[in-house]
């Protein structure tokens, strides 16, 4: 099996509009390996719901994912495009997953631990807030892995735990049943560097720092004009390496633009104003056109509704499949 027929699969949670920095980091690299490998890519709804209880909110933000994945241009004929709700065996094969899943496992996981840890800080009952879904997550997630038989599963650094869990629970289900499930892999987005937010700690909602993928291109001026420096004089020479204007330059320029641009700040001579113009609008050059088609796609929500339905019907065939298999093996 050459390296391109692995089956890649990853989930995106519908909580919001994804920020610069969460594209550069994760969404730009899945949508370079969906041109050449099989790609499941899913919109997480039901993982959602453990935290956003208006149905409102997870339907739009389905469909921004949807829109953003393939108005960055997600390659529509090689990846599988679907939401997660849509396939009902997610909802058997999480069922059968319940019952082998060791219960300490969960206690392991670090995502409710830390609930634990900040109820515990807050003086409140330890479990206060918890729900299944939240204690659950990783079957569901594991489930979601096995059911499309991926092999690679790119995931932020925060998701590693989890696909380690799917991978123990593979084991443990070949174990007591006989071989059913490849053993997933991990992939974590190679170290893109730390990218800035608008007062130079890293970019993250938490910080309030971010600038929103698709902001409006006046909104995404304002921002940039908005990004914190030091307080050097136009002609005086700075270091590239410690702004933040130049670190996020880098990420939308070429080689030969970035090398430029890095020597324009040794020299001395740019104005931090001047840089940030720069940096607006060569951001734009390569957002503009993505940005509207992404506006078009919201605006037409019933062409989403196709492709998210033509990519449940392709997950479903896989997903039938699995769970052919995976009755068998529990139940005869
Ligand atoms: N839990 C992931 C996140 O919060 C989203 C997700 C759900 C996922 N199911 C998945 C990622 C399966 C990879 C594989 O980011």
């Amino acid at each position: 099996m050459s390296n391109t027929d692995k089956v890649v699969l990853t989930g995106i949670k519908p909580t919001g509009m994804p920020h610069l920095g969460n594209f550069i980091g994760a969404l730009k690299p899945l949508i370079e390996q969906s041109k050449t490998h099989k790609t499941f890519m899913f919109i997480a709804d039901l993982h959602a719901l453990n935290t956003v209880h208006d149905a409102k909110q997870i339907k739009q933000h389905t469909y921004e994912i949807a829109a953003l994945m393939i108005a960055l241009g997600l390659d529509i004929n090689n990846t599988i495009l679907f939401r997660q709700s849509d396939v009902n065996e997610i909802y058997q094969l999480n069922t059968m997953l319940m019952n082998i899943t060791p219960k300490g496992l969960m206690n392991r996981a670090h995502s409710y631990k830390a609930a634990m840890d900040k109820n515990i800080a807050a003086g409140a009952d330890v479990d206060s807030g918890i729900n299944m879904g939240l204690y659950t997550y990783p079957v569901l997630m594991t489930a979601d892995i096995l059911l499309y038989n991926a092999d690679i599963v790119p995931v932020g650094a925060d998701q590693k735990q989890h696909v380690e869990f799917a991978r123990d629970i593979a084991g443990y289900f070949n174990h007591t049943y006989g071989n059913t499930f490849k053993l997933p892999e991990p992939v974590i987005g190679q170290d893109t560097g730390l990218i800035p937010g608008l007062d130079g700690r890293k970019m993250s909602k938490s910080y309030d720092n971010t600038i929103a993928l698709f902001a409006p291109e006046k909104e995404l001026k304002k921002k940039v004009m908005r990004i914190i420096t030091d307080s050097k004089l136009p002609e005086e020479p700075k270091n590239p390496d410690e702004s933040t204007i130049f670190h996020l330059y880098k990420h939308f320029a070429t080689e030969s633009e970035t090398k430029q641009f890095a020597e324009m700040f040794r020299q001395g001579g740019m104005g931090y104003g001047t840089a940030k113009t720069m940096l607006f609008e060569k951001m734009n050059a390569v957002l503009a056109e993505p940005r509207a088609e992404y506006e078009r796609l919201m605006a037409n929500t019933a062409e989403l509704d196709v492709i998210l339905e033509n990519g449940a019907n392709l997950a479903r065939q896989v997903a039938t499949k699995t769970m052919q298999r995976v009755k068998k093996a529990m139940l005869g």
